[in-house]
This record gives C-alpha cells, structure tokens and sequence, in this order.
C-alpha cells in the first residue's frame, strides 16, 4: 500500500529489550483483531477517551472506519506487530476542510505489556515525517493531564502546549482533569 507520503512502510523496529516489531499500514483486515486489542488498550491505561468497558465497535463497524480513513489521502493509519500480532495502533488526520488542511491530529495507542520499549517515540517519529512529507504546517494532539510518558514524548519532538482545557475530562475515580493541546509547527 502506498501513502502520498516518503516515509517507507513497512518498517521493522527493534524494542528495547530485543523482541522485533515491524510497523505497517492498517487495513482492513485488521478490523477483527483491533475489535479484540482495542477494548484492552482502553481497560489498561487511564490516558483514552473510552472508559473501562465502553469501548463497544464490533468488526463491521471497525472494518467500514479503516475503510474510509485509508481512502484519505489526507489521513494514514498504522499498526505495530510483535510476532504477527497487533499490539499498537497509531495514526493522524486532517479535517475534511481547506481552511485546515494545513494541519493534522496525531494520535496512538501500545497494549501494556510493550509500553517503555521505545515504541511510542518511534511511531510519533514517523506520524511527525509523515506530516512533514506531506507539506502540512503543524501536526498536533490532545493528551491527558498527568500522562507523563506520553507528554515526554512530545515534547523532546518540539510539540508545545498550545491550551489547557480545564476539569475537561472524567478519571476513572470519578474527579476531572485538565486535556492539555500541544501542537508541533513545521
Ligand atoms: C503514551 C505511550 C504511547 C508512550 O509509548 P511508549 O512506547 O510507552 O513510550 P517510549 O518507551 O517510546 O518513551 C517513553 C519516554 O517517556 C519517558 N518516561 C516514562 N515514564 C515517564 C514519566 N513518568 N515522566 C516523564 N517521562 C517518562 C521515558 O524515559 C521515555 O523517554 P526516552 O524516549 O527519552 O527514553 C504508551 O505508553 C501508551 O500507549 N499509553 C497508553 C495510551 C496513551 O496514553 N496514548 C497517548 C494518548 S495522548
């Protein structure tokens, strides 16, 4: 599959601790086993929009989004496989308007058992290129207040806070927290 893009996908990644992944556009035949890690992704961290137990998209409904996002060529989708098995996801976007198509929204996600391996900074590494490669003038995110890893991240890769959204989101205890904007200018 190719992107109008230059970064080159496939791509294997070496994890800190030696397992190899390989990273690789989504299809949609992806759909079914995203349906089965996605609900995961979303029960293990704090730092999603859906709550423990929410997240509820079965295969047609995941299948019909791969569909639509990756006939975008404003859009890329990706995911990450450890011994032929999906364990990230990661993507960005631009909305569907000229007047903002000079920007993108970047987002990702790693099961548990593979965070700290270095993974997330790669994959924002190549979400940032992808941008780069396609002429955009700022790529940004909204992220969690207190989600110190991911904030690390984007942050040694240039992106600034750009907005602070007050008592914006609800923990899992039930208090609310800040949504923090951070964008990266190109
Ligand atoms: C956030 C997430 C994508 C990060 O990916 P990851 O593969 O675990 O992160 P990496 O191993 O690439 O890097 C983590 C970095 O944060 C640093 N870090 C870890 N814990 C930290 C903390 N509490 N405070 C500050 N920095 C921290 C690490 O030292 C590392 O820095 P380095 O690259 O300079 O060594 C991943 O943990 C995840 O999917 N979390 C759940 C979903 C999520 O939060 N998604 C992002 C939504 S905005």
């Amino acid at each position: 599959m190719t992107y109008d893009s230059r970064i080159q996908l496939p791509v294997s990644f070496s994890l800190k601790d030696g397992r190899e992944s390989r990273i690789r556009p989504t299809t949609e035949d992806d759909a079914r086993e995203l349906c089965s890690i996605l609900p995961r992704m979303h029960d293990e961290s704090e730092w999603l929009n859906y709550m423990p137990g929410e997240f509820d998209k079965d295969e047609r409904w995941e299948r019909n989004f791969i569909r639509e996002q990756i006939a975008k060529p404003t859009a890329i989708m990706i995911v990450v496989e450890v011994g032929g098995k999906i364990i990230a996801t990661g993507g960005a976007g631009s909305l569907e308007y000229k007047r903002y198509a000079h920007h993108a929204e970047v987002g990702l996600a790693i099961l548990k058992d593979y965070w700290g391996q270095g993974l997330g900074r790669k994959l924002m590494e190549l979400l940032v290129q992808w941008g780069r490669d396609r002429g955009l003038r700022k790529m940004y995110l909204k992220t969690f207040d207190g989600n110190d890893r991911a904030i690390a991240i984007y942050d040694s890769l240039g992106f600034k806070i750009e907005a602070r959204l007050r008592q914006d989101f609800r923990r899992n205890d039930g208090t609310f927290g800040d949504t923090i904007i951070m964008s990266l200018n190109y």
